[in-house]
């Protein structure tokens, strides 16, 4: 008697065990198809249809799982484990322990990444500020936009964004430029969910660096109404070697035409396909805009002698590969936002990239191309949980030999 409560007692464990693995290996299945089709140039209504896929599979695929589980001990004589394996006419319950095993191989994957990858020589963070703007303007800064459920998720951190100071190390980085202050903006997403105050408070902070040169990667507006807050936001901003700007996807969705007008207005210049120079004194650095793949072509740097310094801002992350081939030293994206929402132990969770949640924010280091990945000052959908906005001012130094 006693030992058949054991044996029972461990059949039932050894199966809750399963079943967490299971869906487990199910939800990273569903969350990394979901990153890289948001990593394709794909209309919005498509995007729609291609989400319902995911959440019908993050949420039926579950129940699957504990069907089988049960299906197979009323069934079957042979056991592992204290668990029962299909019968040979019921192998179709194994089909969703093969979609879950295989989201288990990929997450495997992304830890072990994560584990080996090399930390950026000559980087440091010197300097984190939380600013709660829920405490300097009163309340929190909600619109009347969509998702606003999430902004009373408990713990969301979209309101408090992270400002910091990082500090980068280059080979060829001209003297002029030795210790240039960087502002790096991105995301910002006007959409109406979060208000304009917000912004408006964020912008005014991020200027008070007093930065050199100010660059933002993409992602600006979400309704094409909210054209009308870039005048109290972006055109706050001012520093003596200019403000460069690219769109992202998000803007691809919309006209980018009145967006491109209005930011020309305020004095904000356009990252194209042909690289720039950035002239400070004697000394010059190149600097070009890379918004694939949802606009433009490759930018072109053939004009660029070999021993400038090159800057290039793309949207996404995923343009890394064509960044090191073409020798760029500083490469500025965003698009990820973290992830969202980071879990412990699992990291980040949505980073619609087609490697996945590999950049979803961070520094990396990719010889030649050093790589700053913002989390962005927001989102279509604002819920960040341990992916707190950023914004953050970064000082270029020269790399000892
Ligand atoms: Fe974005």
């Amino acid at each position: 008697m006693f030992l058949a409560i054991v044996n029972l007692t461990m059949e039932i464990l050894t199966a809750i065990g399963l079943l967490f693995l299971g869906v487990l290996g199910n939800s990273w299945f569903w969350t990394s198809y979901t990153n890289r089709i948001y990593s394709l140039p794909i209309p919005s209504d498509r995007l729609d249809q291609y989400r319902i896929v995911h959440d019908i599979g993050m949420l039926t695929v579950p129940f699957a799982l504990l069907f089988s589980l049960i299906r197979v001990s009323m069934t079957s004589h042979h056991e592992i484990a204290g668990i029962a394996l299909p019968q040979q006419n019921e192998n179709w319950l194994l089909a969703p322990w093969l979609l879950s095993g295989a989201g288990l191989i990929m997450l495997s994957s992304t830890l072990l990444k994560r584990i080996l990858r090399s930390k950026p020589p000559g980087f440091s963070v010197d300097h984190r500020e939380i600013v709660h703007t829920e405490q300097l303007l009163g309340q929190k800064s909600r619109g009347e936009g969509p998702y606003q459920k999430l902004l009373r998720v408990p713990g969301n951190q979209a309101f408090s964004p992270e400002f910091n100071e990082k500090t980068f190390t280059f080979d060829r980085l001209p003297a002029e430029f030795y210790g240039t202050k960087l502002l790096h903006i991105s995301d910002v997403h006007f959409l109406g969910t979060i208000d304009r105050p917000f912004y408006e408070l964020v912008f005014e902070k991020a200027q008070q660096w007093s930065p050199d040169l100010i660059v933002f990667t993409g992602d600006l507006l979400d309704r094409p109404e909210k054209i009308e807050w870039i005048d109290t936001t972006f055109g706050q901003l001012h520093a003596p070697l200019g403000c460069y700007y690219i769109l992202g996807n998000h803007d691809w969705h919309l006209d980018c035409d009145p967006i491109r007008d209005r930011m020309a207005d305020i004095g904000w210049q356009l990252c194209g396909e042909k690289a720039e120079f950035i002239t400070k004194e004697s000394g010059q650095i190149a600097i070009a805009g890379d918004e694939r793949p949802w606009m433009g072509n490759a930018p072109q740097f053939n004009q660029v002698d070999e021993r400038i310094f090159r800057m290039l801002l793309s949207h996404t992350p995923d343009n890394i590969n064509w960044a090191r081939q073409h020798q760029i030293d500083f490469m500025l994206s965003g698009h990820n936002h973290g992830g969202q929402i980071k879990l412990p132990l699992l990291g980040p969770v949505y980073s619609p990239s087609r490697y996945g949640v590999h950049y979803a924010d961070g520094v990396f280091y990719e010889p030649p191309t050093t790589l700053h990945v913002s989390r962005g000052v927001s989102g279509k959908h604002p819920l960040r949980i341990g992916a707190r906005p950023e914004i953050s001012l970064l000082t270029l130094l020269r790399r000892a030999s």
